[in-house]
């Protein structure tokens, strides 16, 4: 799993769009599963799956309707488009709803089978963009799940996001861009040092009198045990600690870290799309 972590407008999706044939580039070269993304393009669409950051499902249509359609635009048949539209419905624990409008759908279902109509062809290669953005927390755990499942099961997967923490969950490796440059590559844990780690956070002093009221945040690279040695070390000096806390490093950490500046992120867009990724990908490919 490859994460690629940058703020809205970084330019995922542009990356994306070129890897999955959606896009072509003005300059460069790039390979997906041994086919170059420019000369090879039509055989390397039957070797990759895409589920795009805004829901790719036609609203009108039942979930099964959906992927059956993904599977008749790939060629599947009839009856083996039937058998696996229900196969991934099980898969994706929305055989209930398989029957009903995607239009009735909460966010994470919506995802679910948005993924689920990525997975039509079982390609080795699958690129998620931004999956869970948007997503409440429960729906982005269970999406999780499903994720590192396709991973576990052999499944090469590049991911997008706009969340640290995801890909610190899900990534073996990462790349950190920034105005359609990487500004910084390696594991979760290399790029944590890189930016100093975990953060402890701490309040001291009197709020109520604001007599050395004080709020800090410090990186440091081995969180718990700078923490018990803040707080030993405080402690000796007669320091009154209101507040205290360890957490993990933020995109913005990260940013800040790497470019000085803020990311902005955004946890939710509005963008109208005639034709969605999945059925773009899958026509291109038949034609
Ligand atoms: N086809 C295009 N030609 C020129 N610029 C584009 C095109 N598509 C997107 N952009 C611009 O490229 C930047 C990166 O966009 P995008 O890849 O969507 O970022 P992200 O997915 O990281 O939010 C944005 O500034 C966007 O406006
Ligand atoms: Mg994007």
């Amino acid at each position: 799993m490859f994460g690629l972590l940058g703020p809205n407008g970084a330019g995922k999706t542009t990356t994306v769009r070129i890897l999955t044939t959606l896009l072509t580039p003005d300059a460069g070269k790039a390979t997906v599963a041994g086919f170059d993304v420019v000369k090879d393009a039509r055989p390397l669409r039957s070797h990759i799956g895409a589920s795009g950051q805004y829901s790719a499902v036609d609203e009108h249509l039942t979930g099964a309707e959906n992927l059956e359609m993904i599977g008749r635009l790939y060629h599947l048949g009839a009856r083996r488009s039937r058998q696996r539209a229900r196969e991934l419905l099980e898969r994706f624990d929305l055989a209930e709803a398989g029957d009903r409008p995607v239009k009735g759908y909460s966010g994470g279902m919506r995802r679910r089978i948005d993924l689920a109509g990525a997975l039509v062809v079982d390609p080795p290669v699958l690129f998620l963009d931004e999956p869970t953005t948007g997503l409440d927390p429960r729906a982005r755990a269970g999406l999780w799940d499903v994720i590192t499942e396709l991973v576990v099961g052999g499944t090469t997967l590049l991911l997008t996001t706009q969340y640290m923490e995801e890909a610190d969950q899900l990534a073996d490796q990462i790349a950190v861009v920034d105005h359609g440059r990487v500004i910084a590559r390696g594991t979760a844990d290399q790029l944590k040092d890189q930016i100093g780690g975990d953060r402890i956070e701490l309040a001291v002093g009197d709020i109520q009198t604001d007599a050395g009221a004080l709020q800090v945040t410090v990186p440091v690279t081995n969180g718990a045990a700078s923490l018990a040695d803040a707080l030993a070390r405080l402690s000796s000096a007669e320091v009154t600690v209101r507040d205290v806390g360890l957490r993990r490093p933020t995109l913005d950490d990260v940013f800040l870290g790497l470019t000085g500046h803020e990311a902005e992120t955004t946890t939710s867009q509005d963008v109208d799309i005639e034709d969605t990724d999945n059925t773009v990908l899958a026509k291109e490919y038949s034609r």
